[in-house]
């Protein structure tokens, strides 16, 4: 259906039943469909089709050699692609449908293909609980792929317009189910290899996840087991400055609570992720709010100080990301 060179016509649909069966119709024929989560908006194409998936990986010049999450509308559906350990099926239950992605072994080729996986012989799955994506995945017979629909190396879309902003012309279609609610990507635990490891902190805070696994142990550094935390992921084209207790000439604010750091008044914009200091808020609004200060034209984001626990684990480590060179 697609060759990668040609332009598409994109195009952006209210996610109404009409528009998801057409979604999950040009999903079935090989094409690309972005929809909206409960983290961001995805990126779908089918996952054993490699074809499909190759186009995927050309539509967001993403790197080849990083796997992909499945995602599937149930644990019925996730226990045939992968291989459960008691403790994983014990997260499954409590957090599924939700923000949560598990890594474990694939059982085989059949759902997701080899190069939806980059050639691991594990798989990261997922039950997303938005309905449109709950309704699209209903509609197929075959597992999604879905990375963020973003080019490779951006913010992450919590809005079909962001979608389009960054996609156009490269994907058939885009659900528009208004503005993502959770506004940062799923949580990644790695079952694979024994105690479960926490790949990429999300939409589920830690605390949460270890009141039932235990202390999770930490991706090694070098690991490239989830080559998505490639450190200048997330990135705005503004440079980020963490932590700034004031902010200089030609600077943009992303404020958080209610005391503004120092020279604020010299600020070219300010959004304030939560005036009211609330870390799920503050989730939702990240990445809109970076494109934002990042389309008024200052030199640099300055970023005021944000607690690191709950939430605020994920949102730290996004905004590091996004400050790292590129
Ligand atoms: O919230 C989300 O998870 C969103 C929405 C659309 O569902 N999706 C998302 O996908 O964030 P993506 O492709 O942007 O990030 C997937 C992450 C990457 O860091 C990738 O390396 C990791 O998952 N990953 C995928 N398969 C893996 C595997 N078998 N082992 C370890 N990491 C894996
Ligand atoms: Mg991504």
């Amino acid at each position: 259906m697609s060759s990668d060179n040609t332009r598409k016509d994109t195009r952006i649909l209210r996610a109404d039943a009409a528009a998801i069966a057409e979604a999950a119709s040009v999903l079935r024929a090989g094409g690309l469909a972005a929809f909206p989560t409960e983290t961001v908006y995805g990126l779908g194409a089918r996952a054993d089709d490699p074809r499909a998936v190759a186009s995927l990986y050309a539509a967001k010049g993403r790197p080849s050699f990083n796997p992909l999450i499945a995602h599937v509308r149930g644990l019925d559906a996730a226990k045939r692609l992968g291989n459960f350990s008691e403790a994983a099926l014990t997260l499954a239950e409590k957090f599924w449908p939700g923000p949560l992605t598990l890594v474990v072994k694939a059982s085989g080729n059949e759902g997701a293909c080899e190069l939806a996986r980059a050639g691991l012989d594990t798989i990261a799955i997922r039950v997303p609980s938005h309905e449109i994506a709950q309704a699209l995945l209903a509609s197929v017979d075959f597992p999604v792929v879905a990375p963020s629909a973003n080019r490779s190396g951006h913010v992450s879309p919590t809005a079909a317009q962001h979608v389009a902003e960054d996609l156009s012309g490269k994907i058939d279609l885009i659900l528009d189910g208004g503005p993502s609610k959770g506004g940062i990507e799923s949580t990644i635990v790695d079952f694979s290899s024994g105690a479960p490891r926490l790949l990429r902190s999300g939409g589920i805070a830690r605390g949460e996840i270890e009141k039932i696994t235990g202390p999770l142990l930490h991706a090694a550094k070098s690991e490239i087991s989830a080559p998505g935390m490639m450190a200048s992921h997330y990135a705005p084209h503004a440079k980020l400055r963490l932590d700034a207790k004031e902010v200089r000439e030609n600077e943009a604010l992303l404020a958080f609570g209610t005391s503004p750091p120092e020279g604020s008044h010299r600020a070219r914009k300010i959004l304030n992720l939560s005036m009211r200091g609330d870390l799920a808020e503050a989730a939702s609004n990240l990445y809109a709010y970076l494109r934002e200060l990042d389309a008024s034209g200052a030199e640099a984001i300055a970023a005021a100080p944000i607690p690191g626990e709950g939430l605020g684990e994920a949102i730290r480590d996004r905004l590091s990301r996004a400050a790292a060179p590129k």
